[in-house]
């Protein structure tokens, strides 16, 4: 009887076990009622009440293990089986990562591979080597960050500094694309931060030509907005390219009939292009008269906002969930 008492069990599992073993048909219980059998008629009364009371003990021992069980182990009231589970929560890429990756997988499939530099710079790599004159407004407070005065140090304000770079350390043929973020003293509005992305490309190779500027062009704006794009090349400055021109492509939303992102003419400007200036060649050691080459530059945020619309630029760095799960399906 005080075994009966003692029984202990932790799960539906031990409790069966312990069924098993006293009430079952082979149970110790049941092998003591067959040998009730072979009592003495003058002890049955007293051992017959004393076995029921034993299988009684068992019965309820068992019924109340079960119980305490469920209630305590199994069933918790308080959670709602059968309300569906919540996904597991993934992170979703940045719009930016995902344009900028697009725009060097574009470029990668043209035979181009990536280089990447730091973003604080000497004033050599962001200026200097590039053509920049001595007082040109870009080298100016107003334009550019500056970390250290003498000798200058710059947050970079555009990623051909990398290119720089890339022409110091490779012999043509040269052809690199430079993503990366740059800086400039700008305020802060819908159209203007004071930091922003990149991706450049620079070629440098034997009888490079701008109609290989223009064809790489066109084939990155097509794979780019869709294989209808027109662009044009506009005639332009920068000190690093001679001729120089910015390029645009046909509206993406009017596909050139001219609305209001377009501002009615048809065309969007997305980057700036050239032949490399051979100052710039001979600026990090590379033979003008043997070489030419093209540089390209254009900013993430510009074709980020053409692709999806994105009205204001502050939203890129905002980090708002709800803005950036707006591009959760999108790749
Ligand atoms: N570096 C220029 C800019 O930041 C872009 C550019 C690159 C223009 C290469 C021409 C050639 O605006």
């Amino acid at each position: 009887m005080a075994e009966i008492e003692g029984l202990h069990a932790e799960n539906a599992e031990q409790i069966e076990a312990l069924r098993i073993k006293y009430l079952s048909k082979k149970g110790a219980i049941s092998a003591l009622m067959n040998d009730f059998r072979t009592v003495a008629p003058e002890q049955k009364r007293e051992i017959g009440q004393k076995l029921n009371a034993l299988k009684t003990a068992a019965t309820d021992k068992l019924e109340a293990l079960k119980n305490q069980y469920q209630q305590t182990d199994h069933i918790d009231d308080s959670i709602d089986l059968t309300r569906p589970a919540y996904p597991d929560e993934v992170g979703t890429r940045h719009p930016l990562s995902l344009v900028k990756q697009e725009i060097i997988d574009i470029f990668a499939r043209l035979g181009f591979s990536i280089a990447e530099g730091p973003e604080v710079e000497d004033d050599w790599h962001v200026y200097g080597a590039l053509n920049f004159a001595d007082d040109h407004p870009a080298r100016d407070m107003q334009d550019t960050f500056f970390i250290q005065q003498n000798p200058i140090v710059v947050l970079r304000s555009h990623t051909s500094s990398v290119q720089v770079r890339t022409m110091g350390q490779q012999k043509p043929p040269i052809r690199v694309v430079c993503p990366g973020r740059v800086y400039r003293n700008e305020a802060i509005s819908a159209r203007a931060h004071c930091f922003f992305h990149q991706v450049e490309g620079l070629y440098i190779d034997k009888n490079v030509s701008f109609a290989d500027l223009k064809q790489v062009l066109l084939q990155f704006a097509r794979e780019m907005f869709g294989p209808d794009t027109q662009i044009r090349l506009r005639p332009s400055y920068f000190p690093f390219t001679e001729p120089s021109a910015e390029m645009d492509v046909s509206c993406t939303l009017c596909k050139g009939k001219g609305c209001s992102m377009c501002k009615g003419s048809g065309w969007l400007e997305i980057l700036g292009c050239g032949m490399v200036d051979p100052n710039v060649l001979e600026a990090s050691g590379i033979d003008s008269k043997e070489y030419t080459g093209y540089a390209f530059g254009m900013g993430v945020e510009r074709i980020a906002n053409l692709k999806y619309r994105v009205k204001d630029l502050r939203l890129f760095s905002e980090n708002d969930q709800r803005f950036l799960d707006e591009f959760e399906a999108a790749h």
